[in-house]
């Protein structure tokens, strides 16, 4: 599903003490199912952002388009039901909204709220829990009896048994160990291809938005920083430095060999070994002797 952000801000608790503009005048797209990631520091709004792709947020200024539902200011926002049914959101810790008696019950809990057919409900149930690895043992067990890296995995099924297009990820590494972080992003790489989704992903991970993401945005204090494709993102290293986020070791190391060697390694996803490679076939004269 295609997305528009067309000018929108949002403002928590107007009128108030507390009031605070959390996105301001936020204009970007989406193209149908790429690969979207939202990077930018702690509190510039990534979180306020992707609550307006399911509507649980209502801009409080600006139009958010998503397909052919519309979220307005002024609007009633109906359909606000078919909506979420298309727009599966994973939340940060998703494993703090668990709650039913049994893992199974708990991932069928979104889809009997959507009148799905119990058939139809077991049977999403196996993939989804197939896709995120975990046993289907574990389906008659009470959810609070796992780890917490299973638990999540629980979380992030109900979510995908809803069969949604697009697939909204607010952190959802966060507080996993490093292995269990890539397990979850090689899972979600691997359905959103698989399943033509639409993927956005906030992350702090810059390795993350690198090696998934087909184009990148940077939140700012509620604005929108910057856009692009990795490469292009990621060559910026002084406006990423502004906005103090990290560059990805890859993209340091081309950064380094030019500054100090004076030669140009071109980035196609090679890992650093291979790159080192590449680099020690140049500086030995181009291969001339191999
Ligand atoms: N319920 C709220 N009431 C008031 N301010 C909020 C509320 N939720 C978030 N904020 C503020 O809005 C800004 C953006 O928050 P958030 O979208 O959570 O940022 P991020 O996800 O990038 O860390 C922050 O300054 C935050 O303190
Ligand atoms: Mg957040």
């Amino acid at each position: 599903m295609d997305i528009t952000f067309d000018h929108v801000s949002y403002v928590y608790q107007p009128n108030s003490p507390f009031e605070h503009r959390a996105l301001n005048d936020l204009s970007f797209s989406v193209k149908s199912g790429s690969f979207v990631a939202v990077i930018g520091h702690t509190g510039s709004g990534k979180s306020t952002l992707i609550q307006h792709l399911n509507g649980l947020l209502q801009p409080t200024e600006g139009k958010v388009q998503i397909g052919d539902y519309v979220l307005e200011a002024e609007g009633k926002n109906k359909r606000l039901r078919d909506l979420r049914e298309s727009v599966g959101v994973v939340f940060q810790y998703p494993e703090h909204q668990l709650f039913e008696e049994t893992v199974a019950k708990d991932i069928a809990f979104g889809p009997q709220n959507f009148g799905v057919e119990n058939k139809e409900i077991e049977k999403r149930t196996r993939e989804a829990v197939k896709a995120t690895g975990l046993p289907e043992d574990l389906l008659n067990r009470s959810p609070f009896d796992l780890s917490g890296g299973q638990m999540r995995r629980v979380a992030i099924s109900g979510v995908l048994a809803m069969n949604p297009k697009v697939l909204v990820l607010d952190e959802p590494t966060a507080g996993l160990d490093p292995s269990g972080q890539k397990e979850i992003m090689s899972m979600f790489s691997r359905l959103h291809r698989e399943k033509g989704l639409t993927t956005i992903l906030v992350t702090h991970s810059m390795e993350d938005a690198l090696a998934y993401a087909d184009h990148i945005i940077i939140m700012n204090h509620g604005e929108l920083y910057s856009e692009g494709t990795p490469l292009e993102i990621f060559q910026q290293q002084k406006a990423l430095e502004d906005v103090q986020l990290d560059i990805p070791e890859v993209i340091a190391f081309i950064s380094e060999v030019r500054k100090r060697l004076n030669i140009d390694l071109e980035y196609k996803g090679q890992t650093i070994a291979e790159l080192a490679k590449e680099l020690a076939h140049k500086v030995r004269g181009g291969g001339d002797h191999e």
